[in-house]
């Protein structure tokens, strides 16, 4: 039984995410989507709230299922056997920090691999922060995440 690991901040979950998750269902046996904190990055919706929009998105997937990180990704790999982290590449410039985080996830335990799926050039373009971006003023972002996604958005712009 081949597991690979889905980890982000999907904040929110976008239609490249998607894309990322779809591909790498198909590859390997069981996927986690591991939603988790990026320290470096303050969130539009809670650990909670994105781990609910992506559970509601993914239920018709068998081999999919979510879950949140609290703590380093390797110590959360390393409990799941032979798992390898999954990440999505948009274009050259994702490259860098994802090289430098695969490298020192692999640092950080020698058994961790990383591997990188290309999304499809539809979504090349496409962000969370983007998103997030075109709704702080009120542009619309339906064509770019899940409808799922979009209720919750609209209803956060709603609410303020
Ligand atoms: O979607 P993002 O924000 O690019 O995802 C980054 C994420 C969450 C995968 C990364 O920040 C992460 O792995 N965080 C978990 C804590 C950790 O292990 N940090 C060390 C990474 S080298």
């Amino acid at each position: 039984m081949k597991t690979a690991v889905y980890p982000g901040s999907f904040d929110p979950l976008t239609n490249g995410h998607l894309d990322i998750i779809e591909r790498a269902a198909k590859i390997f046996d069981e996927l986690i989507v591991l939603v988790s904190v990026n320290s470096s990055k303050s969130p539009m919706f809670s650990l909670e709230e994105r781990c609910a929009m992506i559970e509601k998105i993914v239920q018709s997937c068998d081999n999919v299922r979510v879950d949140i990180l609290d703590g380093l990704l390797v110590d959360y790999v390393s409990r799941i056997d032979h798992a390898v982290i999954v990440k999505g590449l948009r274009a050259l410039s994702d490259f860098e920090a994802e090289f430098q985080m695969a490298l020192m996830n692999r640092d950080l335990d020698n058994h961790v691999e990383t591997m990188f799926l290309m999304t499809s050039v539809d979504y090349a373009f496409l962000s969370s922060s983007i998103v997030k971006e075109i709704n702080r003023y009120h542009g619309d972002t339906a064509r770019y995440v899940p409808p799922v996604v979009q209720t919750e958005i609209l209803k956060k712009r709603g609410s303020k």
